[in-house]
């Protein structure tokens, strides 16, 4: 594999050096898309928050910052993934305000109807089977959580579809495909949002 290929794929799960490089990045190079995606919970008060695909961390603090009453706990099938966001939330960790764990989306062993937000932030592409992950996360969600997706890629712009042929296991999602999975999965109340000059989308699902 190409040093180029190799790293792009550390995004499907980070490993040992180009893993740990590439953790570092998401942090920066997802912030602004990630506080985009963020900035459409209004109404909202979270409690318990589960940050699922947490690579390093960034987000699940920001979940923190903008919560300061919430609790959250950060997941990750990553070794590297949860070594960095241990590290970028220890005063959080050291306060009893996060946790993060290693598990993997697709089985998760967090308590059932725990959570009042569940997010995922540039994860879902590497899910394996959305109907079936997107169930998981509707278990450990409490009745009237709220699930948030947020992707730079709406599955149809050009970038992203080069990596997708690139990195295996990913796939770009339409909105309208994301839609119909979480519906599948037993969410209700759905809500699509488009950024006006970009490809980011964020979508909004009530269990
Ligand atoms: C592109 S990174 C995004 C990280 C972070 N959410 C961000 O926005 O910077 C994708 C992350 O999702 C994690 N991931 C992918 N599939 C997963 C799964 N099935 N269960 C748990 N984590 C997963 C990867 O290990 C990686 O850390």
């Amino acid at each position: 594999m190409g040093l180029f290929k190799n790293f792009v794929s550390q995004t499907r799960k980070p490993e040992g050096f180009l893993g740990k490089m590439m953790v570092n990045g998401m942090n920066g190079g997802h912030a602004q898309m990630a506080d985009w995606g963020l900035s459409h919970l209004k109404t909202i008060a979270p409690e318990k928050i589960v940050e699922l695909g947490c690579g390093g961390g960034r987000n699940a603090g920001a979940l923190l910052e903008k919560y300061p009453f919430s609790k959250v706990t950060a997941v990750d099938y990553s070794e590297v993934s949860v070594g960095k966001a241990t590290e970028y939330n220890k005063e959080m960790i050291k306060a009893g305000r996060c946790i993060v764990k290693q598990g993997d989306v697709s089985s998760l062993t967090l308590p059932e109807e725990e959570y009042d937000l569940a997010t995922a932030f540039e994860t879902i592409y590497f899910w394996p089977g959305l109907e079936k992950c997107f169930a998981q996360v509707a278990k450990v969600l409490k009745p009237g959580g709220v699930f948030m997706i947020v992707n730079e890629s709406d599955g149809t712009d050009e970038a992203s579809l080069k990596f997708e042929k690139m990195i295996e296991g990913m796939k770009c999602h339409t909105v309208e495909e994301i839609e119909a999975a979480l519906k599948s999965a037993g969410f209700s109340k759905v809500k699509a949002d488009h950024h006006k000059s970009k490809p980011w989308i964020t979508v909004l699902a009530k269990k």
